[in-house]
């Protein structure tokens, strides 16, 4: 098993790394300069009435933005003046066509913003299998029927924080619907992993599936997608 991981690992690598033009390979054991421990506040969504929440995880690179509207090969995105991670912008165009909770999933080790620590510290997390532990809570998780779940894709898996948020809740009879970006690699087998874990979820079979390229332009695109998952009919449907 842990030869398949390395040899996946190395493949995700080689293509995901190259195509940041990053070739950085993780094998420091030291703490990666730039980790910090501050304990963000605690934060919860306020309770509406919604039952969609868009739950995602998103770590924007340290990046000198200055004038762009996007940096290529980069995890950010620059909106409105604001810069965001990849995933975080896609969940929020995901919230504007779906009316939905967003929620953002954050630990309470706050990531390095710069690319070779950020890579290294998701390294050793996902070597020792780590659960970080989360600093946002969802109150009102029962009131949610659909769930819009985002991450990137790290190492060829999702980001260990999302291990930790799906053995946090149970999502029971819940729907699923994920969304992911990524830098080559696709999905990887991140969605038979969500299922695997949320064995009594629905996990539908149409997850947005994004290359950082095409996020800075993907706005068109995102809004077909959101909608054309009528998410907001059934809504309708259920309040007549
Ligand atoms: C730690 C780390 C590991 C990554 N590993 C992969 C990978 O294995 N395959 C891939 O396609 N992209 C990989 N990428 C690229 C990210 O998936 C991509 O940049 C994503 O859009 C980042 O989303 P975010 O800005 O919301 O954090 C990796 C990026 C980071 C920071």
């Amino acid at each position: 098993m842990k030869s398949i991981r390395t040899i996946l690992l190395l493949l995700a690598m080689s293509v995901s790394l190259t195509a940041c033009g990053k070739e950085s390979v993780p094998n420091n054991e030291s703490p990666p300069p730039g980790m910090s421990s501050t304990k963000p506040e605690q934060k919860t969504i306020p309770s509406e009435n919604s039952n969609i929440l868009i739950a995602y995880f998103s770590v924007p690179e340290d990046v000198d933005t200055t004038g762009a509207d996007a940096v290529a090969g980069a995890s950010v995105v620059v909106s409105e003046g604001e810069k965001l991670g990849n995933t975080q912008y896609v969940a929020q165009l995901i919230q504007q066509t779906t009316g939905g909770d967003l929620f953002r999933i954050e630990t309470t080790q706050v990531y390095p913003g710069d690319h070779d620590p950020l890579v290294e510290q998701a390294a050793k997390e996902q070597d020792a299998d780590a659960r970080p532990e989360l600093a946002t809570q969802i109150d009102n998780f029962d009131q949610y029927e659909i769930v819009l779940l985002g991450y990137p894709n790290w190492w060829g898996d999702m980001p260990q924080p999302l291990y930790t948020f799906l053995e946090e809740y149970d999502f029971g009879a819940k729907t699923m619907i994920p969304f992911i970006t990524h830098g080559g690699s696709g999905a990887s087998r991140t969605v038979e992993t969500i299922s695997e874990l949320q064995p009594g979820a629905l996990i539908r079979d149409n997850a947005l599936i994004l290359s950082r390229n095409d996020v800075a332009a993907s706005a068109g695109e995102v809004t077909d997608w959101a909608e054309g998952l009528h998410l907001n009919r059934k809504n309708e449907e259920k309040r007549r």
